[in-house]
């Protein structure tokens, strides 16, 4: 069941957001070669609590942790650990959400740790625009297919593919809510987009094939062929004056 969101109640979701992506932009500035994913984990958890807020990937389903940190191959889910040392080369997806006054927050970026290669500077950068391009069919009366046409049709014509497995989702009072987001399918198909909707809308990309497999683990998801894999993720409100990112 798809819940329609008041301005009150995108208002505070907003809110939510703008903590989320402020924790990112903290936490980017203490990546680099040396350091490992459970020490960002850390610094995340910590300047969220000291918002008065709760990481809200924390416990959900049993996840142990605040972000996920997802290395090279990691399609999503990766879960910090202290000995994943993170290196000159590496591309690493954070993603991070909170809950703050019973709204969700949800934001997702790949960041490069020092010189990346020409393959991995272009999957972050076809990755980026892809979240972009989707974010553009996000208007009111278009179909959820327009958003996962727009994606999978620029990223396969750049060469990569998008996955299957992994899907956005509403978000409000939940961190997970109806609908699904796919990041491929048919345009003009799928739920008709009105005011009051509320989307995460995170397109992971792979630099070889769409196919992820699950490390034992029961989290890390990595690409099956061993590929790049990147993904950035913004909520979106669909309102009155347009749409709007909350995630800004
Ligand atoms: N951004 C992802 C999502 O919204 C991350 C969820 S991690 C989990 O689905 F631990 F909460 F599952
Ligand atoms: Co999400």
């Amino acid at each position: 069941m798809v819940y329609y969101k008041s301005a009150e109640e995108i208002e505070l979701i907003r809110a939510s957001c703008q903590l989320t992506a402020q924790t990112l932009n903290y936490i980017s500035e203490h990546i680099k070669s040396g350091i490992s994913t459970l020490y960002l984990d850390g610094l995340a958890e910590d300047y969220i609590r000291s918002f008065d807020a709760v990481p809200s990937f924390l416990g959900y389903k049993g996840y142990p942790n605040t972000i996920c940190a997802s290395v090279n191959d990691m399609v999503v889910h990766g879960i910090p650990r202290k000995n994943k040392i993170l290196r000159e080369g590496d591309i690493i997806t954070v993603d991070v959400g909170v809950c703050k006054n019973g709204y969700y927050g949800d934001k997702a970026i790949t960041y490069p740790v020092g010189d990346i290669s020409s393959l991995a500077g272009k999957l972050v950068e076809v990755t980026k625009k892809a979240l972009d391009i989707g974010i553009n069919e996000a208007v009111e009366n278009n179909r959820l297919g327009d958003i996962g046409n727009a994606i999978q049709t620029y990223v396969e014509k750049q060469g990569f593919s998008a996955v299957r497995d992994f899907v956005g989702h509403g978000i409000g009072s939940s961190a997970h809510e109806d609908p699904q987001v796919q990041h491929f399918g048919k345009s003009g198909t799928g739920l008709t987009l009105k005011k009051g909707l509320v989307i995460a809308i995170e397109p992971m990309i792979n630099a070889g094939s769409y196919q992820t497999k699950v490390l034992s683990d029961k989290w890390t998801a990595v690409s099956s062929d061993g590929s790049l894999s990147a993904q950035f993720e913004h909520v979106v409100a669909i309102t009155d004056n347009g749409t709007e990112i909350l995630t800004k």
